[in-house]
């Protein structure tokens, strides 16, 4: 019999062209018009999840998009790792914006990835990671080298907030029983510097009404004295940082861990060059809260954004026109301790109170999540940095990550389980942008070094 690592290398081809054959389906979560892609793309997993060696694959129906469940259980007493991932993807707008079409992925060349990348939505973020952990399952299968029992729970509703995971979770806690959850679906720094993610944001995510007159005015005849909802809510969105970018809700800083000197030294040590970074995105200058470095300011440090603004006249031409209306998306990135139970309700309560009177402001509530952090002491992350260390033949760097993923918190808090967060793309992997892609190098690094995770883990255990 082969082992796991040459099967691998005999399969790589085989493998990316299945890769291809999964991107080809829109299984866009947020859009229901493509509810029907999303079935099938579950469907897909779940036939190659058995394709690999699964006993059981399963589609499990839930009030939204389906949860694909599949198991390989060899003995009671070897540990079993928990693979979470998902296969919904982000909407691929602005479609004019992509050099190819997003569902019809294409191989080429970029600075980042010289062996070549996949361009598609869902590539990085989360198909292709995703796939990675099903053919390493299948290599280790068919090598007959897999050291833990199996489990995969992979959902289609991460990029909408995860609305029906938590109930599933709570249903099936037998069935998803395991020692470690093993998530794909963050970075490393860079092809030649591995790194393992230990901590992942929260999210508080809200959007805003601000209605003033009952209907649209002739700007001409009443600008000047009737308030503009727009303008208004221009005022209160710049109101909520001050000149140093500190956050000006009340209460919003009360539950955030101050880090130490040393935590803060450590996650600055990590590489990272300011000129490339600023060059990359073509920007002159960085923004954002003074007095932390920009790998704290994305990743232990909470922010506010505004993710969408509209009302008024956006049509061709000019229109003088004074709206009765004005939206406004907004997220804030929380950190621990924050709750975003807590920080909703603290955005909503000074949101309303600064409205003045001019205009009537309502904020809704759209979906929350709660930060993750985990110590690099236990056996879950060791057997993570060994898997990298064998992998990329270098000791990864602990980082924390500045996205969300909010169902591992709730992963610990409903199994008791803690998550290993063993992600292979770039930050510079456009996810959620135009021209998503995911370096092939990554693909195939991926699946050969998750095999070693199982190793360290299932010697770790024993
Ligand atoms: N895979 C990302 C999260 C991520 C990306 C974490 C990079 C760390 C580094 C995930 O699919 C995602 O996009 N999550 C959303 C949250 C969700 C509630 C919509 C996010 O972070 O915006
Ligand atoms: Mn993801
Ligand atoms: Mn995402």
């Amino acid at each position: 019999m082969k082992s796991t690592q040459s099967y691998i290398k005999e399969n790589k081809d085989k493998f990316l062209n299945e890769l291809l054959e999964i991107l080809r389906i829109p299984s866009i979560s947020a859009d229901p018009a493509y509810e029907e892609d999303t079935k099938k793309m579950a469907e897909a997993v779940k036939e190659h999840l058995v394709k690999a060696g699964c006993q059981k694959a399963e589609v499990h129906e839930t009030k939204g998009h389906p949860i694909v469940y599949g198991e390989y259980l060899i003995d009671k007493k070897l540990p079993t790792v928990l693979v979470y991932g998902h296969y919904d993807v982000q909407p691929a707008d602005p479609v004019d914006l992509w050099d190819s079409p997003p569902f019809e992925p294409v191989i080429k060349k970029t600075k980042n990835h010289p062996k070549g990348a996949i361009f598609a939505r869902g590539s990085c973020d989360d198909k292709g990671q995703v796939f990675m952990h099903i053919k390493a399952f299948e290599a280790m299968k068919a090598a007959g080298e897999l050291l833990c029992n199996v489990k995969f729970m992979i959902e289609g509703e991460e990029e909408v907030g995860s609305p029906n995971l938590g109930p599933f979770c709570k249903k099936n806690k037998k069935m998803l029983a395991c020692d470690v959850i093993l998530i794909s679906d963050t970075s490393i720094i860079a092809n030649d510097i591995p790194s393992v993610t230990v901590g992942l944001r929260g999210l508080s995510y809200v959007e805003v009404e601000v209605v003033g007159p009952n209907k649209d005015l002739h700007s001409g005849v009443y600008g000047g004295a009737v308030g503009n909802p727009i303008n208004i809510l221009a005022d209160m969105i710049a109101s909520l940082k001050d000149k140093k970018g500190r956050i000006t809700i009340p209460g919003f800083y009360d539950d955030v861990i101050k880090l130490s000197k040393k935590e803060r030294d450590a996650q600055n040590a990590a590489p990272f060059d300011l000129e490339a970074y600023k060059k990359e995105l073509k920007v002159k200058d960085t923004q954002g809260e003074e007095g932390y470095s920009v790998i704290e300011q994305t990743s232990s440090r909470p922010t506010l954004d505004v993710n969408g603004i509209w009302g008024g006249y956006i049509g061709e031409g000019a229109k003088t026109v004074l709206p009765s209306k004005a939206y406004a998306k907004i997220s804030m990135r929380l950190v621990p301790n924050q709750s975003h139970e807590k920080i909703t309700e603290l955005f909503k309560n000074h949101f309303e109170s600064i409205a003045p009177g001019a205009v009537k402001v309502t904020v809704k509530p759209h979906h929350g999540g709660a930060p993750y952090i985990t110590p690099t002491t236990t056996p879950e992350y060791l057997a993570a940095a060994a898997a990298m260390k064998d992998g990329f033949g270098k000791e990864p760097i602990p980082v924390r990550g500045g996205g969300s993923i909010p169902i591992v918190a709730l992963f610990e808090e409903v199994l008791g389980v803690k998550s290993v967060l063993m992600g292979f793309g770039l930050d510079s992997d456009d996810i959620h942008s135009p021209n998503e892609h995911y370096g092939v190098f990554n693909f195939n690094k991926g699946i050969e070094t998750i095999p070693y995770f199982y190793k360290h883990y299932a010697a770790m255990k024993a």
